[in-house]
């Protein structure tokens, strides 16, 4: 049994392999958080403590006893407005302006099987990965409101889902200002967070910041989970490290508005929570209706980062994304962005597409550019209409030539954007965001559409459904290139504005989930100018995503080395392409850029016709190399040998298959200096005692030499030199 409750203890137990969590129904039926962390399968309520303290009030049952006060205590889900005064969860605006909600323990459910959540993206269970659902329901006396507190369990990962259904089960409407997803407390204060920030071309850089008494936030208001900060964050004990250490991971899985916020308390507790972003926020749940938050997935590993971040590589990989591409090998794609940019027509594509199916690539992905007058970034976004003039033949014939010399076809989209000078914009310039006598936000000169309205959300389907019905395309790029500003929609009286941000996400939501629905052999890539849409919530419809427009090698080591803390290699959309490097002027070598785009989904960005012999040949090498470790590194676990903010020789990461007989060990030295020192490096998750044979060569080496005493690397000559070895269990 992964959930259990002790009636007479009033105690809630959430087991995993190694991780238990322990709720009380405490004093006056409140929900009290007793602990999360290492397994102790024990009634933990001696935890609390109690305490008069000025100026921390005492619910009003409590009567002359001045100890127990919702100021201090730790709880499972804080409200605002009736004396707790820390991060809440809850905010909310009662029929007769009052700004407090009180819950109380109701009841409780356990049932087998994980929950799941309408129009949402949530963790599924499988027949492998078995999970329990505990439902916790508080209701608020006074006004009835019901909160569910939902708990998914996942065992075998050590991961706990949680996510809260809000019902108005009184009379008078109620607005929610505030309705995070969790909250999860300590009695302790001892933690660095670990976030990962960043910026176009720069996306999830590491940061490690001691958490203390002021407020910390990582959030994104920019109606996109954003390239700025990214909806997954840690909590680390300030002395934990990769192998070592107490460390819980939190990962929304939602791309829109969010919110992570973290602080020690006055007496040195500390409260975590998160959800959807409070500002521009308010939403009114009338009486009978629900309010459904997303889910956050959170993890504990007292083993440090690197035990924490497997346990989400394979909850997202086995668990969230879904699809014919879950488990079925991707494509190697060649995308023509970075070869052609707007500048191309069938002629163009289909040389490229027989170059690369001649080295083994497999799909040709056409970029932005092939639909209305569109030859720069100024117009037709929105008239999906293929452009014969353009390319000199429709979308049929494209993939018929392309499909002809050996490659499939991919198509981008920018499902959610309308350029002003469109015919969409022309026949309906109300389909947009757009605030009423207020001059709109360019940005790349395009704008929002209102996926709020039902009719947007059906043109964008049937636009997109048209293309795919009328030539086999096999994947789409879903792009969305700029923040949303002026929000505010047509669809709305001005008592609901608040509501569009969220309804927009839900409204992506659904046509995502009908494109998978019905077109189950597509392979859906997400993008946002790169990695600016990168989050859980994504992945649940679309198994990878363009990590940054940024393919530079260098560049890359700290973009994927941020990406891999909260997301698979299976998730991270990587390729090689031209030097100098279109975004930094960079030359690195050929090899290098390949070693490096294995470290994600594996593609080219590049004009092969204009590439050297010897180069194509690597590609050919790059090709079988990848395919031959496809699952290895697709399904093996990810271990970070190196950080490149700490080691600025070299970075090095590996693979390890599960049964610890392969592994796919990468180096890519940084800048070359004269007199160099030896390098040698540590390696991880290997069998101590087995015997393993690198690159075919007849020396072997024990799992323990290789772990403990490590492997030498060669001496770098030149720039940003890299390599890569197969080690294999000796036969
Ligand atoms: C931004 C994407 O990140 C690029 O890869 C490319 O698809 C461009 N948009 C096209 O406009």
């Amino acid at each position: 049994m992964a959930i259990k409750y002790n009636e007479q203890d009033k105690l809630f137990t959430l087991l995993t392999q190694n991780t238990s969590y322990q709720i009380k129904i405490g004093p006056y039926n409140t929900l009290l958080h007793l602990y999360y962390g290492k397994k102790v399968d024990h009634n933990l309520d001696y935890l609390i403590q109690t305490m008069d303290r000025s100026h921390c009030g005492n619910p009003n049952e409590a009567e002359k006893d001045r100890t127990f006060s919702m100021d201090t205590q730790l709880q499972e889900y804080s409200t605002f407005g009736m004396g707790d005064f820390r991060i809440s969860c809850l905010d909310v605006i009662n029929k007769d302006g009052s700004c407090a909600a009180d819950l109380r323990y109701k009841s409780y459910k356990i049932m087998d099987g994980k929950y799941q959540l309408e129009k949402l993206p949530s963790v599924y269970e499988t027949e492998r990965i078995t999970m329990q659902t505990l439902i916790i329901t508080c209701i608020d006396i006074v006004t009835n409101l019901e909160v569910e507190l939902y708990y998914g369990v996942v065992e075998e990962y050590d991961v706990i889902t949680r996510a809260a259904k809000i019902s108005n089960l009184g009379k008078d409407k109620i607005e929610l200002l505030k309705a995070f997803s969790t909250c999860l407390e300590f009695p302790n204060s001892h933690f660095d967070l670990i976030h990962f920030y960043g910026k176009h071309s720069l996306e999830r850089e590491f940061d490690r910041t001691p958490v203390g008494h002021a407020k910390l936030s990582v959030e994104s208001m920019r109606g996109l989970s954003s390239h700025q900060h990214n909806p997954f964050v840690i909590l680390a004990d300030r002395s934990a490290t990769e192998t070592n250490g107490e460390c819980y991971g939190f990962s929304f899985l939602y791309s829109g508005n969010f919110q992570a916020q973290v602080e020690v308390d006055q007496i040195g507790q500390t409260r975590f929570a998160m959800g959807i972003h409070p500002a521009f926020f308010r939403y009114e749940v009338k009486p009978g209706e629900i309010f459904t938050t997303p889910e956050v997935a959170m993890s504990y590993s007292s083993e440090g980062l690197q035990k924490l971040s497997h346990n989400f590589h394979k909850l997202i990989r086995n668990n969230l994304c879904r699809g014919k591409y879950k488990d079925t090998r991707r494509p190697i794609l060649i995308n023509n962005w970075e070869a052609t940019y707007f500048n191309f027509n069938t002629e163009k594509l289909v040389l490229i597409a027989k170059e690369a199916a001649e080295l083994g690539i497999e799909m040709l992905v056409m970029d932005d550019g092939w639909f209305g007058k569109r030859d720069d970034d100024f117009s037709s976004l929105g008239d999906w209409v293929v452009n014969t003039n353009k390319l000199g033949t429709t979308i049929k014939e494209l993939a018929d030539r392309v499909n002809a010399v050996g490659c499939k076809l991919g198509m981008w989209f920018e499902p959610e954007m309308v350029n002003e000078d469109s015919d969409l914009y022309r026949k309906h310039p109300d389909w947009c965001l757009h605030i009423p006598n207020r001059p709109m936000t360019r940005c790349r000169y395009q704008i929002v559409l209102d996926l709020t309205r039902e009719e947007v959300r059906a043109y964008i389907y049937n636009s997109i459904a048209a293309i795919l019905n009328s030539a086999n395309v096999e994947y789409i790029k879903w792009d969305f290139n700029r923040s949303i500003a002026e929000v505010w929609s047509g669809m709305k009286d001005e008592n609901h504005q608040g509501q569009v941000f969220h309804d927009y996400i839900l409204g992506l939501y659904e046509i995502l989930e009908r494109l998978n629905n019905d077109y189950p052999q597509v392979l859906i890539e997400g993008c946002s100018s790169g990695g600016g849409r990168f989050d859980a919530g994504m992945l649940y419809y679309e198994p990878q995503i363009w990590c940054s427009d940024n393919t530079d090698a260098f560049d890359r080591l700290k973009i994927q080395y941020g990406t891999s803390f909260g997301y698979p290699i299976s998730a991270v959309g990587s390729h090689v392409s031209a030097v100098p490097n279109h975004q930094t002027g960079r030359t690195t070598p050929f090899h290098t850029r390949g070693v490096v785009a294995m470290a994600g989904t594996f593609g080219y960005e590049l004009d092969v016709n204009k590439l050297l012999t010897n180069e194509k040949e690597e590609i050919r090498e790059q090709v079988e190399l990848y395919k031959r470790n496809y699952e290895l590194i697709n399904s093996g676990d990810y271990y970070r040998l190196t950080s490149p903010y700490e080691n600025t020789d070299f970075t090095s990461w590996q693979t390890v298959s599960t049964d610890k007989t392969q592994s796919l060990l990468s180096v890519v030295y940084h800048q070359s200096h004269g007199n160099s020192n030896f390098y040698k490096v540590l390696l991880r998750g290997l069998d101590e005692n087995a015997l393993y044979q690198i690159n075919g060569e007849d020396k072997k080496y024990s799992g323990a030499a290789l772990m403990y005493a490590g492997f030498v690397l060669p001496n770098p000559w030149g720039d940003y030199q890299a390599y890569q070895y197969e080690i294999k269990l000796s036969k």
